[in-house]
């Protein structure tokens, strides 16, 4: 290579090259030949561009090179950023020389339709599609606006482990594994861990992979799926419920301004989300009960969890999330706290997404009462055993305090306007699938 050798630059910042040649590393996405013209759409992971290859520029070798080189065929390109209004992105490339690194034909995933099952079965491919970049791009942005929201609220990040003695929430959805000589069981929460770090640094949060055995072949359920958990030392539900709205606000207006190419890509209706600006609306679960009662379309039984439609139901009537308050003792996990004003309820927030985005949060103050968990855990028929640790939190400077669990798949579906959420993760498990 001469000592003009150009910059490599990436799609995504071709706007600082612009007048000026440089190097692109990536994929055939598309290509068409017109005559002694050849237009190919490059990517290269970060976008999309328009190369335009005229053969006596780029010489009879590389010519006929690049008509042979088919889709995902890789190759590395020089050319002039030429600014172009008409082209998506505002620029295109005026190749003056390259060359094909492996010309590749039959590639299995074409831009005709496929059916979702081949498409999952090719995941490894599938993940090339311009959606699939979309969906994923805008899923990297949520993960690091959550990380900076937490981080700049002075929030210490404490990583919980993956591998635990018993359940969190409720003994029906545990995977089991052998751990030596033992039995283990796969995360399904890190709160009673994000509990005990919060004694020690006040306000922290846990950001990992959770594992459920959901039996259920649903839009919205996955059985690996990452979780967001706060958890606030003397943090009141009121606490818990206004973080995880300010949280929700300052993520989708991150995404709004980091992400807009990829919501254009996925033609995600932006003045939905544009209504997400604070202020969720609050019913409690009795106030709800009542509209679902009265709702001749609903199953709904008094005294039960709410499920997918009602909930469905009951976020339809707003344009933000819906918080929804004071839950049943009965339906809710072990460790919530009482509602000091009725024990039969609990200090519990769902926060409910609008357009069908389903359950997005789930949280609580925690009952901090040393001798109400006793009997809540005992009542839950789980292994006193192996809550004696996370009971020393109530022995050793008990104070109130409170936290919650954001499903990052589901708030992914729910930005991206997605319909199922095998497709917001990156390598979806499901009860039926483990592969690829
Ligand atoms: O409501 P969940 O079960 O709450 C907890 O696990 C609490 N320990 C959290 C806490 O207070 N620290 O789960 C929290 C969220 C749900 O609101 C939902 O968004 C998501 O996790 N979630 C799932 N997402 C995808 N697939 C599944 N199978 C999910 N189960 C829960
Ligand atoms: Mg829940």
């Amino acid at each position: 290579m001469s000592a003009t050798t150009p910059p490599v630059a990436t799609i995504e910042t071709l706007d600082q090259y612009a007048g000026q040649t440089v190097e692109l590393r990536g994929w055939v996405h598309n290509r068409t030949s017109k005559g002694k013209l050849h237009f190919v759409t490059l990517r290269d992971g970060t976008g999309y561009v328009q190369c335009v290859l005229k053969k006596n520029a780029v010489g009879d070798e590389l010519f006929d090179e690049i008509g042979g080189a088919s889709q995902e065929s890789s190759l590395i390109l020089q050319g002039e950023v030429r600014a172009d209004d008409r082209a998506p992105g505002g620029f295109e490339i005026a190749v003056a020389s390259g060359r094909v690194l492996q010309s590749t034909t039959d590639f299995p995933i074409t831009p005709k339709e496929h059916g979702t099952d081949f498409l999952l079965s090719r995941r490894h491919l599938w993940l090339r599609s311009r959606r699939q970049w979309a969906i994923l791009r805008v899923r990297s942005a949520i993960m690091f606006a959550l990380r900076r929201f937490f981080d700049e609220r002075g929030y210490v990040c404490i990583d919980s482990p993956i591998f635990t003695p018993s359940a969190c929430e409720g003994t029906s959805t545990l995977f089991e594994v052998d751990y030596f000589d033992e039995k283990a069981y796969l995360t399904q929460s890190g709160q009673l861990y994000a509990e005990a770090s919060a004694m020690a640094f006040g306000k922290v949060y846990t950001f990992g992979p959770t594992f459920r055995a959901e039996k259920s072949k649903t839009r919205r359920h996955l059985t690996e799926f990452w979780m967001l958990e706060p958890e606030i030392a003397f943090g009141t539900l009121e606490d818990v419920i206004q973080l995880a709205e300010d949280m929700m606000v300052s993520v989708v207006g991150e995404v709004l301004e980091r992400r807009r190419t990829e919501l254009d890509v996925l033609e995600r209706d932006i003045s939905k989300l544009e209504k997400v600006t604070g202020g969720f609306p609050r019913i409690t679960y009795d106030d709800a009960s009542k509209l679902l009662l009265a709702n001749p379309e609903s199953t709904f039984v008094e005294g039960d969890d709410f499920g997918a439609m009602d909930e469905e139901f009951l976020a339809a009537q707003h344009d933000q999330p819906l918080v929804i308050t004071h839950y049943p003792k009965d339906v809710k996990a072990f460790y919530m706290k009482e509602a000091p004003e009725d024990p039969t309820r609990v200090l519990a927030m769902d926060i409910i997404g609008p357009e069908g985005a389903g359950e997005l949060v789930g949280g609580s103050q925690r009952e901090e009462d040393l001798d109400v968990l006793l009997a809540s855990i005992a009542k839950h028929e789980l292994p006193m055993e192996e809550f004696q640790w996370y009971l020393d939190l109530r022995r050793f400077g008990s104070v109130p305090h409170g936290g919650f669990g954001l499903g990052l798949e589901r708030l992914v579906r729910w930005l991206t306007g997605v319909e199922h959420i095998r497709e917001v993760s990156p390598f979806p498990r499901m009860m039926t699938r483990i592969r690829p």
